[in-house]
């Protein structure tokens, strides 16, 4: 069977196949950890503020909420600029494949960018009023709920650009791209996966910012100990999730995930990963606030994003050469001038981007301080009055 792939640019890929996959694996793993943090991050945020703007509720539920809720706006920032590279890759590599799917979701796909900026509006809404103990728990649902939507949009363009398959019948159903494919048995595991991730690594990131954040001892001690249970829950759910994913594959890839090395590697890795990340979250809970388990746990969670999207890179590349699609096969000729000035560039571009996080927290922090200086441990507030 032959499947409606459009012919390939004729012009050649100016650089090896190897290298846009390693720069798209890279800033893909990039870009999970920024939305599985803003995905979790936000509900839990909902949740501590219901709780927190209670009659009678403990203090600290509110101002984990607010410590939390203030640094999403940056988290959304870091979710849409280092999801543009590996979009950028992607297209180049896969572009037969992925315009033909967002064509034909067209109405779906141009509708993110809509969404998008209604939900970080949401997002800036529920920095503001938890900040001066409000309640924004709908505000932050609702937005929550936004970015749900944007994920199953982009779950269903990522699984639809492997199904060549089904795109004369979508074409024939909405010309205008307005009905999004709900027969792939693929879409829902993946976008479960991501969700439950989101969870597990916005707990991660509650115990990261006991330590990392200057907050009082009481606000930390109540973040790392939350951290710490919900990271444990969502990670063992997500190996359940994991598995489903690969359950919904068809046979042929799933034959082909088991036995190439690099993807068992992949796989086998992201399970070890995550059974340590369990461990980590479990210590968490059982100790104080530590240096050690805040990046220890950051490391690991940077690892598990690489070698999940590794994992999700091998069941594309497998799926499409079931279909006659080998993203090797393209043409390449290398301009290495322009490859070697892309690099420099790229690396500069990583180094700025890690300065201007950190220039950012530590203006966060100091803000913090400012306003509710009840935030503070004692050595800052020492530091505050010289
Ligand atoms: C709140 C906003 C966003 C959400 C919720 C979101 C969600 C997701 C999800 C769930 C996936 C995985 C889909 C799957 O494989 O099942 C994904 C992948 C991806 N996202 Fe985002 N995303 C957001 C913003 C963006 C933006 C603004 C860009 C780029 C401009 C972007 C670029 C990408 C790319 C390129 C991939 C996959 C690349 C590949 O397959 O190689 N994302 N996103």
């Amino acid at each position: 069977m032959t499947y409606p792939f459009p012919v390939s640019d004729p012009i050649p890929l100016p650089a090896p196949v190897w290298l846009f996959k390693i720069l798209n694996i890279v800033t893909l793993g990039l870009h999970f950890v920024a939305l599985e943090i803003l995905i979790g991050g936000l509900l839990i945020v909902a949740i501590l503020n219901y709780f927190g703007t209670r009659q009678g509720a403990r203090l600290e539920l509110n101002q984990s909420a607010s410590l939390m809720a203030r640094r999403l706006p940056i988290v959304m920032t870091y979710v849409i600029n280092l999801g543009v590279p590996p979009l950028l890759f992607t297209q180049v590599l896969y572009g037969q494949a992925l315009y033909t799917s967002s064509v034909l979701i067209g109405l779906w796909w141009i509708s993110v960018i809509a969404i998008l900026m209604l939900t970080y509006w949401l997002l800036y809404k529920v920095a503001e009023k938890t900040e001066t103990n409000q309640s924004a728990w709908h505000l932050a649902i609702g937005s929550w709920l936004l970015i749900g939507l944007i994920a199953r949009i982009y779950s269903t363009n990522f699984t639809l650009m492997l199904r060549p398959e089904d795109w004369q019948s979508l074409y024939e159903n909405s010309a205008l791209g307005a009905a999004l494919p709900m027969s792939d048995p693929t879409t829902t595991p993946r976008w479960i996966m991501m969700l439950t991730g989101g969870f597990a690594v916005a707990g991660i990131w509650m115990v990261w910012l006991s330590t990392t954040s200057k907050t009082s001892e009481t606000v930390g001690a109540y973040l790392n100990g939350l951290g710490g249970k919900i990271a444990a829950a969502f990670f063992a759910l997500q190996l359940g999730a994991a598995y489903w994913v690969f359950l919904a594959q068809p046979d042929a890839v799933k034959e082909q995930l088991t036995s190439q090395s690099l993807y068992l590697i992949a796989g086998y890795g992201w399970i070890a990963i995550t059974v340590a990340l369990i461990a980590i979250s479990v210590l968490a809970i059982v100790r104080k606030p530590s240096l050690l388990l805040s990046w220890g746990g950051a490391v690991a969670v940077l690892l598990s994003m690489l070698s999940m999207v590794l994992y999700r890179d091998g069941i594309r590349d497998i799926t499409l050469l079931t279909k006659g699609f080998d993203v090797w096969e393209r043409n390449v000729v290398t301009n290495w001038s322009v490859v070697v000035i892309f690099l420099v560039l790229f690396v500069v571009g990583l180094g700025i981007i890690g300065w201007l996080l950190s220039v950012v927290m530590r203006s966060k922090e100091e803000q913090e301080m400012t306003l509710n200086p009840s935030f503070a441990t004692e050595s800052t507030k020492k530091e505050m009055t010289k």
